[in-house]
C-alpha cells in the first residue's frame, strides 16, 4: 500500500491514519506543492455584520500543562501564562452567522485544491477571496471574542496564505478518502467552526493526542492518550494551541463535512511564533511561501514590527481581556 494511501496507516503502520510528512519527505512536499490557481472573481455571498457574533461566549477549558508541557517552557509576559490548549466546542456566531458563513464556504469550494501534505482538499487564503470572511476576521467584536477564548490578545495572522483555510470532506467508500492526516499545525492560534451537523455525514471525527507532540512518535491507535473533540453541532467553534497537540480528522465516508478554519496571532509574543518556512511550504511550495514567510519575520525584526504586523486589524489589548 502506498503511504499517501489514508487506508495505509501510514508510514508508521501504528495508527489508522497516516503522519504528516517531515525531513526529506516534507522537502519534496515543497517542491511538488502548487497553490490552487485562483481568478480573482468574487463571488455574490451575503453581508458580514458585527451582530453575527455572540457575547459572553461560554465553554470549557483544558491547560497545556495537562498535555505535558512545563510552565516554563511556555510563553509568558504582561502577567499571563500563555497555556490554553483547548478550548470549546462553543458558538462564536448566532445561527444566522454560521448560515452565512456556511453559504460562503460552501461557494469558495469552486476554489479547493487538493493537497497531500495535511488536508486531502481545501481552499487557503480564503479571506482573500471573501469580503464576508475579511471583514469577519477583522471585525472587533470577533477577534475580541476569540481572545477571550485563549486569554491573550489576538489578530488575524500576518502569515496570509493560511490564515483562513477551508476544508472539505466529501463521503467516498474507496480507499480514496478525505482526511486530515495526524499533524501539528505550523500556527499556535488555531479555530475550527463546524459547518455542518455531524447528523449530515458518518466519520470525520476530530481526534487528538492529549500528549506532548515530542512524544507522539510511536504512539498506537489504542493509546489512551488519543481523544476525540466532539464537535457534532452545526457552528461548533473549537480552539486548539495548534503547534502543540497532534491531531487529525478520520475518513468521512459518507455525506458531507465542512469546516473553517482560522489561524490568528498575538502580537505581544510575535517573536515566538511557531511557524517553520518548510512547514509552510509543504502545503503552497516554495516560491509562494517566500513572500509570505517575508511579512512576518521582517517586520518582527524590527522595533517597528507591531505597525507592520498589525496592519489592517482593529487593536485588541491586554486590558480588553479584562
Ligand atoms: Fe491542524
Amino acid at each position: 500500500m502506498s503511504p499517501e494511501d489514508p487506508s495505509s496507516g501510514g508510514k508508521n503502520g501504528t495508527l489508522e491514519l497516516p503522519k504528516t510528512a517531515t525531513g526529506f519527505d516534507q522537502l519534496a512536499h515543497a517542491i511538488r506543492a502548487r497553490k490552487p490557481r485562483y481568478d480573482g472573481k468574487i463571488l455574490a455571498e451575503p453581508r458580514w455584520d458585527s451582530e453575527l457574533v455572540l457575547q459572553d461566549v461560554r465553554h470549557p477549558t483544558v491547560k497545556l500543562q495537562e498535555f505535558g508541557y512545563d510552565t516554563a517552557e511556555l510563553n509568558r509576559g504582561y502577567g499571563v501564562i500563555d497555556d490554553t490548549a483547548m478550548t470549546g466546542p462553543t458558538q462564536l456566531l448566532t445561527p444566522e452567522g454560521v448560515t452565512r458563513l456556511k453559504d460562503v464556504c460552501d461557494k469558495l469550494e469552486a476554489y479547493a485544491g487538493s493537497s497531500e501534505f495535511i488536508v486531502t482538499r481545501r481552499v487557503r487564503s480564503a479571506d482573500l477571496m471573501s469580503p464576508f470572511i475579511n471583514n469577519m476576521i477583522r471585525d472587533r467584536a470577533f477577534l475580541l471574542a476569540c481572545s477571550r477564548m485563549v486569554g491573550v490578545p489576538l489578530i488575524p495572522h500576518p502569515l496570509r496564505t493560511p490564515t483562513v483555510q477551508i476544508n472539505y470532506f466529501e463521503g467516498r467508500r474507496t480507499g480514496d478518502r478525505e482526511i486530515a492526516k495526524w499533524h501539528r499545525d505550523g500556527m499556535d492560534y488555531v479555530f475550527t467552526i463546524q459547518l455542518n451537523d455531524a447528523g449530515e455525514y458518518e466519520g470525520g471525527r476530530f481526534t487528538y493526542f492529549k500528549g506532548r507532540t515530542d512524544q507522539f512518535d510511536g504512539v498506537t491507535e489504542d493509546d489512551p492518550r488519543i481523544e476525540e473533540a466532539r464537535c457534532d453541532e452545526f457552528g461548533a467553534a473549537l480552539f486548539i494551541h495548534g503547534s502543540n497537540i497532534f491531531h487529525a480528522v478520520t475518513p468521512v465516508t459518507a455525506g458531507r463535512r465542512v469546516t473553517f478554519v482560522l489561524s490568528l496571532f498575538c502580537p505581544y509574543f510575535a517573536k515566538q511564533d511557531s511557524n517553520t518556512f518548510w512547514h509552510l511550504a509543504g502545503d503552497d511550495g516554495i516560491l509562494a511561501t517566500i513572500p509570505n514567510w517575508m511579512r512576518l519575520k521582517w517586520p518582527a525584526r524590527s522595533p517597528a514590527m507591531d505597525f507592520s504586523l498589525r496592519a489592517g486589524s482593529p487593536v485588541i489589548t491586554w486590558s480588553d481581556l479584562q
